[in-house]
């Protein structure tokens, strides 16, 4: 009878660790579905990005800017919201409303040029659907 038990009780245990072993390589896969799915950030827009919005719309950046737009997210979000998302980032910029005046005033290495501004729309229009 204690036997059995023993036998019993390794067998949960196996199960479970064959459980803890699958679930998180099958969720892996699913990250690398999203991820070959969705469009990266192509470097020289990423180079604005890092500059200009890092400090507010990036990992510890600021909650209300976050909420909006988490460009360390980016690559979890559909193509449609990455289209849509870039689109608004391109009007922010071109309305100079992004960066808040504020921080350009305060970073005025952050300002973007225009040269810059014109390379985050033609990236966003990319992003639209033809
Ligand atoms: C100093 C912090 C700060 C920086 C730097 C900053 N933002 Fe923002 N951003 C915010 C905040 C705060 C909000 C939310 C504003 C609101 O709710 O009215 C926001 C909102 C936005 C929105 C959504 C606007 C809307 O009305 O839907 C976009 C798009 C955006 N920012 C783009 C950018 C881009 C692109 C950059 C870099 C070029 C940038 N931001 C830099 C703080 C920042």
């Amino acid at each position: 009878m204690k036997k059995l038990t023993f036998i019993f009780t390794l067998l949960i245990i196996l199960s479970m660790a064959v459980v803890m072993v699958v679930i998180p390589s099958q969720s892996k896969g699913q990250n690398k579905t999203v991820k070959e799915q969705t469009n990266k950030i192509p470097d020289n827009i990423n180079k604005i990005v890092q500059n200009s919005c890092a400090p507010c719309h990036m990992q510890g950046g600021k909650g209300m800017a976050l909420a909006h737009l988490n460009f360390s997210n980016w690559e979890t979000y559909s193509p449609e919201k990455q289209a849509d998302k870039a689109a608004s980032v391109c009007k922010q910029l071109t309305k100079g409303s992004m960066p808040p005046k504020g921080f350009k005033a305060s970073h005025p290495d952050a300002v973007p040029t225009a040269e810059q501004i014109k390379a985050v729309c033609d990236w966003a229009d990319s992003l639209k659907k033809k």
